[in-house]
């Protein structure tokens, strides 16, 4: 879909087990939904480990892939997926740095965050990665094509 500000996308953001813990999930909706996305996929689930040793499958062998594993695996996670103009790149930049120490204070991170091994979001890093994220978290049909309509939904 093409508007005057350009190619619209879809990207994937993961609320993790410390956000849902922490009570975000709510405050990390509203950020996306106030900046102007559009919410496309939604839902919460326990992930099994075959799933997050497909999605961290770059990461395997790194020293923090099995503490990652076993804290995203703590679930549950709320797993979303956001569409709209630029949403990859700006969805990283409202998550913040990966090590919420240097997140700036405004991004999810800066303002909730502590350490890279507690980061409450993942977000995916480029246009391939959200294609393989979304399509390993939800099914097609799990995902909304629903448009924006000018009726009033509130009397
Ligand atoms: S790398 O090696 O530069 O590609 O790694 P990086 O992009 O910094 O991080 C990759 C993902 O691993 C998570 N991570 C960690 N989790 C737990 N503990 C430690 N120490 C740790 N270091 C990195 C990091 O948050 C990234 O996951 P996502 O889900 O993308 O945030």
């Amino acid at each position: 879909i093409l508007n005057m500000a350009g190619a619209s996308e879809r990207t994937f953001i993961m609320i993790k087990p410390d956000g849902v813990q922490r009570g975000v999930v709510g405050d990390i909706i509203r950020r996306f939904e106030q900046r102007g996305y559009k919410l496309v996929a939604l839902k919460m689930l326990q992930p099994p480990k075959a799933l997050l040793e497909s999605h961290y499958e770059e990461h395997k062998g790194k020293k923090f892939y099995e503490p990652l594993l076993e804290y995203i695996g703590s679930g549950p996670v709320v797993a979303t997926v956001w569409e709209g103009v630029n949403v990859i790149t700006v969805g990283r930049k409202m998550l913040g740095a990966t090590d919420p120490a240097k997140s700036e204070p405004g991004t999810i991170r800066g303002d909730f965050g502590i350490v890279t091994g507690r980061n409450i979001v993942h977000g995916s890093d480029s246009e391939s990665a959200a294609k393989r994220e979304i399509g390993l978290w939800f099914r097609p049909e799990e995902v909304s094509d629903w448009k924006h309509t000018a009726e009033k939904w509130i009397y």
